[in-house]
């Protein structure tokens, strides 16, 4: 065989063992495997125990609980709140009008009796000065005389009837239907006074 043929035989067989070699050095693929170093903690200056994470996953959690927190406080006291007809039975509306001064009604309230009683006129409202009482003696009922200082109440008792009156001649017992009436008057000075006439 010649020379030169063997040789470009043995040049051709050296070439193809290496050919895989160098494809699959053409394919490889290198990656910054230095590109997340900075973020790594021992390479944080600012961060070296990582405590943002750790505040930041402490933070979370505590909303979370504080969220479920309110959540339960709600249902309960929503759970607790009375329904509308709990609420419709717990209040009752009274009509005053129909009860006249010295009667008494009782209405229902909450499965309990109710007393309502209209009382006699407040005593302040009979008077000028609080030391003065000045009332006509005529009994409110058929207009006989009533006698002061007796009567179930220490007032006036009208014997034609049975009226009573307490000491602020108003009516506490008996037929009689008003309080002894209170006229117009006024005080002239400490000791005097003008019936009659209010102005
Ligand atoms: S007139 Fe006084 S009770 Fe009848």
């Amino acid at each position: 065989m010649d020379v030169s043929l063997l040789e470009r035989i043995v040049s051709i067989l050296t070439v193809d063992k290496a050919s895989p070699l160098q494809t699959k050095s053409a394919h490889t693929v290198s990656f910054p495997t230095a590109h997340f170093e900075k973020y790594k903690k021992e390479n944080n200056p600012h961060d070296p125990d990582n405590r943002s994470f750790v505040y930041f996953m402490v933070g979370t959690a505590a909303v979370g609980y504080a969220s479920i927190a309110k959540n339960m406080v709600v249902g309960l006291l929503t759970t607790m709140a009375p329904s509308a007809d709990v609420l419709a039975v717990s209040t009752v509306e009274v009509d005053l009008s129909g009860i006249s001064e010295g009667t008494s009604v009782t209405v229902k309230w909450r499965g309990r009796p109710l007393f309502i009683r209209h009382r006699p006129q407040a005593d302040s409202a009979r008077v000028v000065k609080p030391e003065w009482l000045v009332m006509v003696g005529v009994c409110t009922h058929l207009g006989c005389v009533p006698i002061g200082g007796s009567g179930d109440f220490g007032g006036w008792f009208c014997p034609c009837h049975g009226s009573h009156y307490d000491t602020s001649g108003r009516i506490r017992k008996g037929p009689a239907p008003l309080n002894l009436v209170v006229p117009p008057y006024k005080f002239i000075d400490d000791l005097r006074i003008l019936v009659g006439s209010q102005d």
